[in-house]
């Protein structure tokens, strides 16, 4: 997996201070105080404090969800707050599935007594398709076809990472007519959903619910006649 990473640049000696590691790409902006404090968010879903001179972890909280923007600071009456967002943004959030659609904005201060709430997540029922009659061949190109236009929003291997609709789980799934309205008549174009009849023909329209619905039964647990979650 590709990693992140914070990199501190000392602009006086034109050297670098130090680095720190990430556990994958894509993690948050980073804010500096004059208290020698750095604040940044992970996407692995911790929100850190080191210290700015020599970058030592200083606290770090579980914020349950990845934290991929920059951090505020600000005074009300006197008092200073650090402020950030928190939740699956960026195209990386898309793509990647982690079923984790929690957003939230966190506030801290000093001496706060406030504990994060658990999360509840929401659990996704995928009913159990029709036998298919679609050949290999065709689920192949499916596949394909998937990974060039529809994972960047979608997800990798048909699994949303929640932010858009897992296709796994759409009503439009079981329809040639309405799955073809929204991907090639452009029927959710206001939503945000492009329209692929410049890209896209019929078949290969076709190809690619057949896909769909091949993930669809592959995230069944044993039988494919029960609808389950994942
Ligand atoms: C740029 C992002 C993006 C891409 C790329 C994309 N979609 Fe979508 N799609 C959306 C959005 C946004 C929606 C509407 C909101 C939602 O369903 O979450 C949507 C909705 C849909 C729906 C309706 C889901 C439902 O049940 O409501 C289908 C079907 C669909 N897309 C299929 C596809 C297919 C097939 C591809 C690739 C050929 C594709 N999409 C590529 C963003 C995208």
């Amino acid at each position: 997996m590709i990693k992140g990473r914070l990199l501190a640049w000392d602009p006086k000696t034109n050297k670098r201070a130090f680095a720190i590691e990430h556990p994958g790409p894509w993690n948050g902006g980073i804010l500096s105080t004059a208290g020698n404090l750095i604040f940044q968010g992970n996407i692995a879903g911790e929100f850190v404090a080191y210290r700015a001179d020599n970058g030592e972890k200083l606290w770090s909280m579980d914020s349950q969800a990845g934290v991929v923007s920059g951090p505020v600071s600000y005074s009300v009456d006197g008092e200073q707050y650090i402020s950030v967002t928190v939740g699956w943004g960026t195209a990386f959030g898309l793509i990647a599935a982690q079923k984790n659609p929690l957003s939230r904005v966190l506030s801290f201060k000093l001496g706060g007594t406030e504990n994060l709430p658990a999360a509840t997540l929401p659990t996704l029922n995928i009913p159990a398709p029709a036998p298919s009659t679609a050949s290999q061949e065709q689920i192949e190109l499916g596949h394909k076809i998937y990974h060039q236009n529809c994972f960047m929003c979608h997800g990798d291997s048909a699994k949303s990472g929640g932010l858009v609709s897992d296709l796994r789980a759409s009503s439009h799934r079981d329809s040639m007519a309405l799955w073809n309205n929204v991907v090639r008549e452009g029927a959710m174009a206001m939503l945000g959903m492009p329209n692929f009849s410049d890209i896209l023909t019929i078949e290969k329209t076709e190809a690619v619910r057949q896909y769909v619905i091949e993930r669809a039964r592959a995230a069944q647990p044993t039988s494919a006649s029960s609808p389950t979650t994942n």
